[in-house]
C-alpha cells in the first residue's frame, strides 16, 4: 500500500543571499548542528545538502506545523556560500531549488549578492519567501528562545519594536525596488504574488517556527502537484562535490532531484572530456539533518529517491566535475542518456 507520502518527493529549499547574513546559522539551527564553526573563517565555499524530515521541522515549529496536515515529506536544504567569488555555485542552487529562502540581514539589507540572489531566482522563477535574520541585534531585544515571531513582538519594548520594524520596512522598500511586492509574512494573503518577510534569529530561534510553516505551507499548497512525481523513476541529479574518500576512491556527493537511484544502477555523469558510463557500486546516505558536506558518517543503502543528498561510489569518478549532470540510465537507451548529458 502506498499513502501518498510515498509518492510526493521532498521540495528542495535553497538559502540564498550575501555573505555573513546568517545562510548556514539558520540552517545550523534547524538542524541542530554547528556547521557554521567549523567553517574556515566562517565562510561557505561549497554548496551543502540536509535532508530535515517532517518530524524534526514540526518539533522545532510547535503549533505552526502539525505532522497531521501535512503530506510531504520533509524538506531538503541547499546551503549556498554568500561570498561574491561563488556566483556559480549560487546559480547553481538557485537551479536546484523549488523554493528558496532569502537570508538578510537586518542590519545589513540589500547587499550585492543579495540582488544577485534575487536575479537568479528571477531568471529560474522560483518563489522565494525572505528571512530578516539577526532581530536579536536590535538595541533593547528582549530575546524569546526559539518562539514564534508573535509571541517575541509582544515580549518587546516598543521603542525595540519600532526599530526592528524600521529595518523591516527598509527591506520592503528594497524588494520594491527590485520589482517585488512584499509584507510582513502575516499580512500576506496570497503568496504567489507577494513576497512574505518572516523576521528571525538564526541565534536564538526566534521566528525559525514561522519560517518553517510558511516554508511547509507554501510547499504544501502550492506545490504538490510539482511534488507528486514518478519517484520510482530513473533518478537525476546534479554533482555537489567530487572528493576522494578512503576505501572507494573519487566518489560524488549528489543533489537527486528526480526519480531513484539504486545500488547496481548504470549511471551516466558529466565529466571533464567525455560522459563517464559507469556502475553504482555504493550509495552512502547521510543521516537525517546531517549536513552532506561535513559529515563524516553515512548508511550504507540500496536505493535513495528523491529529493535526497547522496554519496555515489563508482569506478571512474575521477574526471567527474562539480555541476555535472548525474543520470540512472534505467531502461532506456543508454546512447540517448549520454546525449542528454552531454546536452546539459
Ligand atoms: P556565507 O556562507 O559565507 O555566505 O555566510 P553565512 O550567510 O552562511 O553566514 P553564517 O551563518 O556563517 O554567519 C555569519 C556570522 O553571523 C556568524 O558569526 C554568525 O554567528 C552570525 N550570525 C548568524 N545569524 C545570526 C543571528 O541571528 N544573530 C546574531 N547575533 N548573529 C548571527
Ligand atoms: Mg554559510
Amino acid at each position: 500500500s502506498t499513502s501518498q507520502s510515498d509518492t510526493l518527493r521532498t521540495p528542495i529549499v535553497a538559502v540564498l543571499g550575501h555573505v555573513d547574513h546568517g545562510k548556514t546559522s539558520l540552517l545550523d539551527k534547524i538542524r541542530g548542528s554547528a556547521v557554521s564553526d567549523g567553517e574556515a573563517g566562517a565562510i561557505t565555499q561549497h554548496i551543502g545538502a540536509t535532508a530535515v524530515p517532517l518530524e524534526t521541522v514540526s518539533q522545532m515549529a510547535g503549533s505552526l506545523v502539525k505532522p497531521e496536515d501535512f503530506d510531504l515529506p520533509g524538506l531538503l536544504f541547499i546551503d549556498t556560500p554568500g561570498h561574491h567569488s561563488f556566483s556559480t555555485l549560487r546559480s547553481r542552487g538557485g537551479a536546484l531549488a523549488d523554493i528558496a529562502i532569502l537570508v538578510v540581514d537586518v542590519n545589513d539589507s540589500f547587499q550585492p549578492q543579495t540582488e544577485e540572489a534575487i536575479d537568479i531566482l528571477k531568471r529560474t522563477g522560483t518563489p522565494f519567501i525572505v528571512a530578516a535574520n539577526k532581530i536579536d541585534t536590535t538595541p533593547g531585544w528582549n530575546p524569546q528562545e526559539g518562539e514564534p515571531i508573535q509571541k517575541s513582538y509582544e515580549a518587546q519594548s516598543k521603542r525595540a519594536r519600532s526599530k526592528l520594524d524600521e529595518k523591516l520596512y527598509e527591506i520592503i522598500g528594497e524588494l520594491s525596488d527590485m520589482g517585488f511586492s512584499s509584507d510582513f509574512y502575516w499580512r500576506v494573503q496570497n503568496f504567489q504574488s507577494n513576497i512574505g518577510v518572516v523576521p528571525v534569529s538564526a541565534l536564538t530561534g526566534e521566528g525559525i517556527p514561522d519560517l518553517l510553516g510558511v516554508l511547509m505551507g507554501l510547499s504544501q499548497r502550492y506545490m504538490k502537484d510539482e511534488m507528486a512525481i514518478d519517484v520510482a523513476g530513473p533518478g537525476s541529479g546534479t554533482v555537489l562535490e567530487v572528493k576522494e574518500e578512503r576505501g572507494f576512491g573519487a566518489t560524488l556527493d549528489v543533489v537527486l532531484y528526480d526519480g531513484t537511484i539504486r545500488a547496481g544502477d548504470t549511471v551516466v555523469v558529466g565529466g571533464a572530456n567525455d560522459p563517464i558510463v559507469t556502475e553504482v557500486r555504493a550509495l552512502l546516505q547521510p543521516r537525517p539533518n546531517a549536513e552532506i558536506r561535513t559529515e563524516k558518517r553515512f548508511d550504507k543503502v540500496d536505493s535513495v529517491r528523491a529529493a535526497a543528498g547522496v554519496k555515489i561510489a563508482a569506478p571512474d569518478l575521477e574526471d567527474a566535475m562539480a555541476g555535472a549532470p548525474v543520470r540512472v540510465v534505467g531502461d532506456r537507451d543508454i546512447d540517448e542518456v549520454i546525449r542528454e548529458v552531454e546536452a546539459e
